[in-house]
């Protein structure tokens, strides 16, 4: 199968990518804007694969989306601004991206006629937020997003619902909590954290630092999603988590811990507004229906995940610097 990945080259699409060319014999076509989020860098290791190809533009570009989508079986959907404190800062980029992005993908989808799978991912906050004894998430829940982000992600996955029922398109949509592991780039709180550290800067925690999130192994994210592409039925929505709630606070002490350094650096800051207190998935039907589960510890993650930064500081520093935006230039000459 040939597929198209959008968003490839930010934090998860990379580690599917990287998934896909190593463990099947599937092509792919990686669509991605490079946005401040997207970084050839990440893919550098699979440059001249046979099986891929990368082409720089947007999702929302109804014109390139369907001469490439002419070329594909199937789609797996990541593009998306991702980051909730950007939304609160600027929402319209996320509507740009995330809600008529999604749209072109879909009808450029159907207008092609493509035999395969529609796969788009989403995310748990669409759900809202719990209460500390409240069950997790199920797929039925209803949709109670509280933040530019999340509501444009939720409408994104109304729009792949809508065009299930309305064209008969082969949708699935796959719900995910919070992820962490290599290449996630250091705006989000595992990777700030871990720098900051290396850094000797002081280590922001929004409000009491008692916000739950429900933490997975990327590479596990991922292998759900590919499930979701061989298995899923057409309609569904599967959830996927870790089965691994923690304090934002506790995820950072475990980060001290594994570094050796003393928790004097921590700095309680003004909370996030309309911060989610807490997110828990049921993933019952991705286990049932997909076969899938979570493989990594968070203790093996973590200690992973904190030693790939450790053996990478390359990488970050050239997204601290801004060095890492030149990189495409010198593979692909002039952005034009
Ligand atoms: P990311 O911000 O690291 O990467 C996003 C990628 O999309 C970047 O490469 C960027 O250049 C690209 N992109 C952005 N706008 C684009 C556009 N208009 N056209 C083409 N490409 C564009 O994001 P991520 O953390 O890898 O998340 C990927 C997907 O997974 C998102 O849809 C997100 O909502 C979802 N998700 C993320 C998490 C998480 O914990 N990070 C959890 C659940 C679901
Ligand atoms: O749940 C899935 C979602 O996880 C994805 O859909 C989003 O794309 C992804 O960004 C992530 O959203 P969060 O808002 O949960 O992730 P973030 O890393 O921004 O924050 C995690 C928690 O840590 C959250 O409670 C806010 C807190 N935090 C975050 C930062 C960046 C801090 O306390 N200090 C910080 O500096």
């Amino acid at each position: 199968m040939k597929i198209l990945v959008t968003g490839g080259c930010g934090f998860i699409g990379s580690n599917f990518i990287r998934i896909l060319l190593t463990e099947t014999d599937n092509q792919v076509v990686n669509l991605d804007a490079l946005t401040y989020a997207g970084n050839l860098e990440n893919l550098r290791d699979l440059e001249g694969h046979p099986g891929y190809s990368f082409v720089r533009g947007r999702i929302e570009d109804m014109a390139l989306v369907s001469s490439v989508m002419k070329e594909v079986d199937s789609v797996v959907h990541f593009a998306a601004e991702s980051h909730v404190d950007r939304s609160i800062q600027q929402a319209s980029p996320f509507i740009t991206t995330n809600v008529m992005g999604t749209q072109v993908l879909l009808d450029a989808f159907r207008n092609a006629g493509c035999q395969g799978t529609f796969v788009h991912v989403s995310t748990d906050e669409v759900y809202g937020s719990l209460g500390p004894n409240d069950p997790a998430f199920k797929e039925d829940f209803p949709l109670k997003p509280n933040s530019p982000y999340s509501a444009s992600k939720a409408s994104s996955d109304l729009l792949c619902r809508a065009a299930f029922k309305t064209f008969n398109l082969p949708v699935v949509i796959t719900r995910c909590s919070n992820n962490y592991g290599p290449y996630q780039f250091p705006e989000k709180l595992i990777p700030l954290m871990v720098i900051n550290s290396l850094e000797g800067r002081s280590l922001p925690v929004y409000g009491d630092g008692m916000n739950v999130r429900d933490w997975i192994y990327v590479e596990d994210h991922c292998r759900g999603c590919l499930a979701a592409l061989e298995k899923g039925r057409p309609g569904a929505i599967y959830n996927f988590g870790g089965q691994c709630e923690k304090t934002n606070i506790q995820v950072i002490k475990s980060i001290l811990e594994i570094l050796d350094l003393p928790e004097d650096r921590i700095e309680f800051v003004k909370d996030r507004p309309g911060h989610d207190r807490r997110y828990a998935m049921n993933s019952e039907l991705a286990v049932k229906e997909l076969g899938w589960k979570p493989r990594m510890t968070f203790e093996t993650g973590l200690e992973k995940t904190v030693k790939w930064y450790l053996a990478n500081r390359p990488w970050w520093e050239r997204i601290l610097s801004g060095q890492y935006m030149e990189y495409y230039e010198k593979q692909y000459g002039n952005k034009g």
